[in-house]
């Protein structure tokens, strides 16, 4: 009988998760392994909801955006006997190694089982948040800046004419990956990041001096900023893995109206929302992703188990699941120097 490898993919969805599969199962079938997917992330496991994978199947889902086996957040350490039923799946199947493919809560998922139970299970890093530590970059992040700056030039032809100021809202709950290289690609005027408190007068201030210039200006923000009047007394939902559920903050609407207040400048607001998070991936998460995947089959062939395929320099190593999910990869102060310069 063939060895066998089971992929999931879990948590938020972005584009080059299809490229990832078809990796690893090209991979994998090379390296003499069947591979069987399951259903919407860690819930797919604890169900044993399958779906057959291999070459034919995933030959031509590389321009796919999402991803062919579903997503879920379910956290099964947070479902009673989740984590029993998980291992009899896995026995059931007669696995040999999982490719838990996610960000931090997906793969924090696959530290806890390899750290319990030395289960086999190799991550491959993906999140359009680009916030997971010990890779690079991760797949999902140059298609959702993509998409955004695509989506700030549009703001900007309309901000232009009716000389406005336009507040547009990315994704990004804790790292302001996603909002930075947005702003700083499609040359907005300011920036607002989870990392730092926003300077409400500082804001007023550039937005009205780069709108006397050119009498229109454009602000970046990311979903989740520290604005004191936002969700103070919410009771505010959470998620399995404990996040916050960012439903209905409005940050970018919240934004638009105090630079209104401030500047008495017209301003409207614009949310990308989930529009970031599909389409067919770029050609940096194609390559990225069907990387990341290859290198996963390998290393389960190499009984590498409890890492992830990281992306460092130009390579492609195993990093230790324990350095991606210790801690969140934010901005650091190196990037705000440069948002310093352009802001
Ligand atoms: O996990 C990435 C992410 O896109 C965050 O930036 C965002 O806050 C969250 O997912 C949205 O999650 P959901 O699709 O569950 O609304």
């Amino acid at each position: 009988m063939a060895k066998r490898i089971g992929i999931l993919t879990g948590g938020g969805d972005c584009p080059g998760l299809n490229p990832a599969i078809r990796g690893c199962v090209y991979a994998a079938e090379r390296l003499g392994y069947e591979c069987v997917g399951f259903e919407d992330g860690w819930k797919g496991i604890i169900e044993n909801k399958t779906t057959p994978l291999n070459r034919e199947i995933t030959r031509d889902i590389k321009m796919d955006g999402g991803t062919m086996l579903g997503t879920s957040r379910t956290n099964p350490y947070k479902r009673e006997g989740g984590v029993e039923k998980l291992r009899e799946t896995f026995q059931k199947n007669n696995l040999e190694a999982l490719v838990a493919m996610g960000g931090e809560d997906t793969l924090g998922v696959a530290h806890r089982l390899y750290k319990d139970f030395k289960f086999p299970v190799v991550g491959v890093p993906k999140t359009m948040d680009n916030d997971l530590s010990g890779t690079d970059y991760t797949f999902g992040f140059d298609t959702s800046v993509t998409v955004a700056v695509d989506a700030l030039a549009r703001l900007r032809d309309t901000a232009k004419s009716h000389h406005r100021i336009i507040v547009l809202e990315v994704m990004g709950r804790h790292a302001g990956w996603v909002a930075m290289f947005t702003a700083i690609a499609g040359a907005a005027d300011y920036v607002c990041l989870p990392e730092r408190t926003v300077d409400v007068e500082d804001m007023a201030k550039k937005l009205k001096a780069a709108y006397a210039g050119k009498r229109f200006a454009l602000l970046v923000t990311s979903e989740a900023v520290d604005l004191p009047s936002v969700g103070e007394g919410e009771k505010q939902a959470l998620d399995d893995f404990g996040h916050v559920v960012l439903k209905g903050r409005a940050i970018g609407e919240t934004l638009a109206k105090i630079i209104e207040d401030k500047t008495g400048l017209e301003t409207r607001h614009a949310v990308i929302g989930h529009i970031q998070r599909g389409g067919s991936p770029t050609l940096y998460d194609r390559m990225l992703g069907t990387r990341v995947g290859v290198a996963a089959a390998s290393f389960v062939a190499e009984k590498k188990f409890g890492v992830m395929a990281g992306l460092t320099g130009d390579k492609i190593v195993p990093v230790p699941l324990e350095t991606a999910v210790g801690q969140l990869k934010t901005v650091s102060p190196e990037w705000f120097k440069l948002a310093e310069m352009m802001f």
